[in-house]
């Protein structure tokens, strides 16, 4: 295992569950490769493990309520402070705490305020655990941006086997350092990531317009804040929710886009341009709304400014990323992009038949340089994220790109 943990923060959260006393020896693991471990207990994790347990083994104060600790917030500043958060065991009862958003105990709040990667390691009976609320639940988190750490089958509590064990220790460690590593690329970064489709109206009540959803700008820019970035999204117009923790800036035209792409990207440390940018706009807007005559309508197109390559004419040491929606001879033209953008990576997408537009799996590759080129699979757009940003970071940390 690598040295992520050497000198973390770590936030561990132990809910009320038998497992609860296999925390402790997580604990101590932790403890012994050199990670600094915050415990955060709910009170039913109390009846079965005392906080002393955890307070020797971390030298360190144990908090079980919002109003016995010394300060008035501490959930803000335990989960400001810590680089990762981790919650094992964590309850069905916890779970849906978490899914529904609700803060009623020191832990809740503190997750529900972190801004931080947050791992979840479920341990229950597994009865409990194949319930459709606790499956639907883990699936909730697991788009939030949470990590789940599956538990194992094995002997349970109640005497028979089933699949409900906490994860082995060296799994819940594994997610652990990952989760560091990653946030070890971005961190205190800034981050600017465009999404999101262009609207270019010819009338008041019709535009021009493609379909995405801005879904991958989303889950990059969730992603990113969680590595420890500090993110603005220019996101077009989009019903989907934009992730907490992060800057966001609408735009509805590629005009509009280009004056907040500019102004925010000038010193940013990488640019991630996904905005499905529309090439023309309406040559005139018309001030009320065009009714039918019967007869043809020819409206007249103009270029837009290809906003990613104005951001590359001025990239400075900038990192930028653009994407290639392709539907033919996807890699030629993408590499095309890539040198004529003055780009330092681009992620090349297959727009066939609208694929990769507001569905929720894509598949991408990502090329650089010369004959830099790694394939990320096919899989939902959060775990895409994950990909390009884990192979954005190991570009930016080797200093390779088609500008170097
Ligand atoms: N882009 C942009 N401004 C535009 C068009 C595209 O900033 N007017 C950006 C997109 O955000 C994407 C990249 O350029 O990161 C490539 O977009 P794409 O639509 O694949 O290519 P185009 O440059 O539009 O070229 P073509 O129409 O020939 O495919």
């Amino acid at each position: 295992m690598s040295d992520a943990l050497r000198g973390s923060r770590i936030f561990l959260g132990v809910c009320g569950g038998i497992a609860a006393y296999k925390a402790a020896a997580l604990t101590s693991a932790l403890v012994q490769r050199g990670a600094i471990v915050d415990v955060v207990m709910t009170a039913e994790a109390e009846r079965f493990i005392t906080p002393l347990t955890f307070s020797s083994l971390t030298a360190r104060p144990v908090y079980a309520s919002l109003w016995d600790a010394p300060e008035r917030i501490p959930h803000i500043r335990l989960v400001r402070e810590a680089d990762v958060a981790l919650v094992a065991p964590a309850t069905a009862n916890v779970i849906a705490k978490l899914a529904a958003g609700i803060a009623d105990d020191l832990l809740t709040t503190a997750l529900l305020a972190a801004r931080i990667p947050r791992i979840v390691a479920p341990a229950m009976n597994d009865a409990m655990y194949d319930d459709p609320a606790t499956r639907a639940n883990l699936a909730t988190l697991g788009t939030r941006g949470y990590e789940l750490v599956d538990p194992e089958r094995g002997f349970l509590a109640e005497r028979e086997l089933g699949v409900g064990r906490l994860a082995a220790e060296d799994r819940i460690l594994d997610a652990l350092a990952r989760a560091l590593e990653r946030r070890s690329s971005l961190h205190g970064k800034r981050v600017v990531i465009t999404g999101g489709p262009t609207r270019e109206p010819f009338d008041p009540a019709r535009f021009l317009s493609n379909a995405s959803t801005g879904a991958t700008a989303i889950a990059l820019a969730r992603e990113a804040a969680l590595r420890g970035a500090g993110v603005t999204l220019l996101l077009g117009p989009t019903l989907l929710d934009s992730p907490a923790g992060v800057d966001v800036v609408r735009f509805s035209t590629a005009a509009e886009l280009r004056d907040a792409a500019l102004a925010r990207a000038a010193g940013a440390d990488l640019v991630i341009a996904s905005a499905a940018v529309s090439d023309w706009r309406p040559a005139q807007r018309s001030d009320s709304k065009l009714h039918k005559s019967g007869k043809a309508l020819a409206v007249e197109l103009s270029p837009n400014p290809d906003v990613l390559a104005e951001l590359g004419e001025r990239k400075g040491s900038t990192f930028l990323v653009g994407f290639a929606a392709e539907t033919d001879r996807h890699e030629e033209r993408a590499r095309e992009k890539l040198a004529r953008k003055h780009l330092d990576a681009i992620a090349v997408n297959d727009v066939r038949d609208e694929r990769g537009f507001g569905t929720g799996e894509n598949s991408l590759v990502l090329l650089w340089g010369a004959q830099g080129r790694r394939e990320l699979g096919t899989a939902a757009k959060d775990a895409l994220a994950v990909r390009l940003l884990d192979a954005i970071g190991q570009l930016m940390e080797s200093g390779s790109s088609a500008c170097s």
